[in-house]
């Protein structure tokens, strides 16, 4: 991140306790206990709408196992939850009422990390909205590549009479690139392309329909035209600065994503009905939960990962691997044994892999909890597990099967510990003598 870029005279102040913040915005200020419970945020969402804005909270609880929801204590002008490490906020509609949001929010992360460049960066942030779509069906979901003002150029701010304040527009490549790919197998029409924000859902978005218009027909559709030639695919009202401001701080993980309500080459009016509406920002906010799934359920760091070439010597968070492997239960077939198990395991580079066993009505088939646990591992790339517990549906450390002991040791070696009913043990003492890949002949 861009240490140069953050308001150090300011926020250092707060950090060393001479002073406190106050989030007026949002009723909080950093002495607020509520605070010592969002130490751990790994992602902020902001949504122009308060309704958005809890039913995202509730849908991301439901996927989390009921994870109590916190709400801010104004729940006027910015709505706002936490719940199971994610920020939600309404930011209200444009760029003046967002960036105010969005102001509150970076010195918020700010405090929440203290001051840790490098945990900040790994918050992802994301923007979730709705648009004018060009050239696009409406309920088509476009993730934006870069924010750019009406004319084409980005976001700015008057500094003096002759000066101005320009921020850069750009969204993270890669993170709209995992976007697109996580909502791969999606029926809906996930796009990447530029986004306009208008600073007048009328005037600055060349509309025949406002109260005041300037345009004719001919100049709005040569504006139209205009953009869609430079890889404009929506508009809305305000990424240009979401991009701008996370930039300017050099945050690396962000993005927008926005459901199209209309097609602006065939008209201005949006005539759809609330539910309809309703409807096309429930995709915009499905795009973005296949993503959180796929990086943060999957990816959630038990730990922080070990530095290069080096092993991990600290004992891994136990509770957290239980809880995982409770949760990971839940979805177990087994009709036959009426016996769920759930794994969860660690990789050595920080990474939680989860399974349950699958049953099969030839009884011989079925698959283990541990087995559907390292194909989650394979599928996500492979990895060495250094850490495993199993659970039955009372969150009790169960033993692996001998087959199971097997699988565990093909992909943790002899030192992966083992949570078992007496406590920790290495696979070496669960699996004596083992044979393994080590030495293995077609190796
Ligand atoms: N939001 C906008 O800013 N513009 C539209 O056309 C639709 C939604």
């Amino acid at each position: 991140m861009r240490t140069g870029n953050i308001n150090h005279a300011f926020l250092d102040r707060v950090l060393d306790g001479s002073l406190a913040d106050f989030y007026y915005h949002f009723g909080l200020s950093s002495k607020d206990p509520l605070l010592e419970q969002m130490h751990g945020v790994r992602a902020i969402i902001m949504a122009g709408s308060g309704r958005r804005i809890r039913e995202f909270a509730e849908h991301w609880s439901i996927l989390n196992d009921g994870a109590e929801i916190l709400a801010f204590p104004k729940d006027d002008r910015f709505i706002a939850r936490y719940t199971a490490d994610i920020l939600f906020t309404s930011h209200g509609m444009g760029m003046p009422s967002a960036s105010i949001a969005l102001q509150e929010l970076m010195r918020l992360l700010y405090f929440l990390k203290k001051g840790d460049l490098e945990e900040m960066d790994q918050v992802f942030w994301a923007r979730v909205g709705t648009s004018g779509g060009l050239g696009l069906p409406a309920g088509s979901v476009v993730v934006s590549t870069e924010g750019v003002m009406a004319d084409l150029k980005p976001y700015r701010l008057l500094k003096n009479v002759d000066g101005q304040y320009w921020f850069e527009g750009s969204f993270p490549v890669k993170i709209c690139q995992e976007i697109i790919a996580a909502n791969a197998d999606s029926s809906m029409n996930v796009v990447s392309g530029k986004t306009v924000a208008g600073n007048d859902f009328f005037l600055e978005q060349f509309r025949l329909d406002g109260a005041i218009s300037f345009e004719t027909p001919e100049t709005r559709m040569a504006w139209l035209q205009l953009l869609h030639d430079n890889g404009v695919r929506n508009i809305e009202m305000e990424g240009a600065m979401v991009a701008g401001y996370l930039n300017h701080w050099g945050f690396s993980r962000f993005a927008m994503i926005c459901a199209t309500l209309i097609n602006r080459l065939e008209g201005d009016q949006v005539t759809s009905t609330p539910e309809q509406l309703h409807g096309f920002s429930q995709e915009a906010g499905a795009v973005l939960f296949n993503y959180l799934k796929t990086f943060l359920l999957e990816h959630r760091p038990v730990q922080s990962p070990p530095e290069d070439g080096q092993t991990r010597d600290a004992e891994p968070d136990w509770e957290t691997l239980r809880q995982a492997a409770v949760a990971a239960l839940k979805k177990s077939y087994s009709p036959y044994s009426g016996f769920p198990v759930g794994a969860a395991g660690l990789t050595e580079d920080g990474r939680l892999v989860c399974g349950a066993n699958v049953e099969n009505a030839s009884y011989g088939l079925t698959l283990c909890a541990e087995c559907s646990m390292i194909f989650h591992l394979c599928s996500i790339g492979g990895g060495r597990l250094i850490a495993v517990y199993c659970v039955n549906d009372e969150g009790q450390a169960l033993m692996p099967c001998g087959r199971c002991r097997q699988l565990l040791y093909e992909h943790g070696g002899p030192d992966m510990l083992l949570m078992t009913p007496q406590g920790v043990r290495t696979m070496a003492d669960v699996l004596p003598q083992a044979f393994g890949p080590v030495g293995f002949p077609y190796c």
